[in-house]
């Protein structure tokens, strides 16, 4: 007689649980999210959610809390308030459920100075345990796309900024994860690869990824993303789409330009440019 083989139940490791219980339409949860660097509040009661297959635009004046934000997210700073859930995981109970589902851009391509692109790309996939096939497939895809076939084998020390930037870009479109989030993506690539970045963004999104994006470019935001929230002194001012932050800014037909000097009140700008004209 053969041994009865199911139910089977299986063991989880520490940190983790079963995917079905994170089974919604929602990528990201944050509540009441706040981070203080002594007694001075860089991210101060944030709430928001992103949804699956949305491209959702963080922006706000320089110091605003974006890249504090972001980190939390990325589990790179403790909050020292309010909650993080991805794709239904608490990332305080299972931070390696959430680091699985999330791929981080950040703002600086800090790399590792002494690996090969190469060897940087497969020392990310074996980070996520990418399938070797997988690998093989969409390294060629992204360092084709992104000219950076012939300098594969060399040292990153070589790479210019810009090609560094677009060597962690690929590292996390690699992965085909659910979510990723990102710190000002454009900044330091050419305007071809700036294009394909966007057209990468929007066809991931469109098959299901999540995307949290600061920027600084209001054009980006315009054209890529779904919603948009305005962070200001650490406090989350507006968002939703922009027919919503018309409304919330009381600018019915302005474009984001407008509703962003609007809403983060940079209401002496026009003084300002008058003074630096040159007078007649
Ligand atoms: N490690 C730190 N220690 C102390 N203060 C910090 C630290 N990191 C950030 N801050 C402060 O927190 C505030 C928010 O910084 P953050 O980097 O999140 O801004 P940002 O919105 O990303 O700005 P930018 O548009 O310039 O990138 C700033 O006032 C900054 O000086
Ligand atoms: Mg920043």
């Amino acid at each position: 007689m053969s041994k009865k083989k199911y139910p089977v139940k299986i063991k989880m490791k520490e940190n983790e649980k079963p995917l079905s219980e994170s089974d919604s339409g929602t990528m990201l949860v944050l509540e009441n999210l706040t981070k203080n660097f002594g007694n001075f509040k860089a991210v101060d009661d944030v709430s928001l959610t992103v949804n699956k297959g949305e491209i959702f635009g963080f922006l706000g004046p320089n110091g605003a809390g974006k890249t504090t934000t972001i980190k939390m997210i990325a589990g790179l700073l403790k909050p020292d308030n309010g909650r993080i859930d991805i794709n239904g995981y608490d990332l305080v109970k299972y931070p390696r459920n959430c680091k699985q589902e999330t791929g981080y851009i950040p703002d600086r391509p800090y790399l590792f100075e002494k690996l090969t692109g190469f060897e940087f790309l497969q020392f990310i996939a074996s980070l996520y345990n990418l399938a070797p096939e997988t690998f093989n497939k969409n390294t060629a895809h992204y360092l084709n796309l992104f000219d950076l076939e012939d300098w594969r084998h060399h040292l990153i020390e070589s790479y210019s900024h810009g090609m560094r930037q677009k060597l962690i870009i690929s590292s996390v479109f690699m992965l085909e994860l659910p979510f990723i989030v990102v710190d000002e993506p454009m900044v330091g690539l050419d305007p071809k690869s700036a294009r394909i970045v966007k057209e990468l963004f929007k066809s991931h999104a469109a098959k299901g990824t999540a995307v949290f994006m600061s920027t600084h470019s209001l054009e980006i935001a315009e054209e890529l993303c779904d919603r948009i929230g305005i962070i200001l002194n650490g406090k989350l001012c507006a968002s939703g789409d922009l027919a919503h932050l018309q409304q919330e800014a009381k600018l019915e037909h302005s474009d984001l330009e407008e509703i962003f000097l609007e809403l983060t009140g940079a209401y002496e700008l026009q003084e300002i440019i008058a003074a630096l004209r040159p007078t007649k």
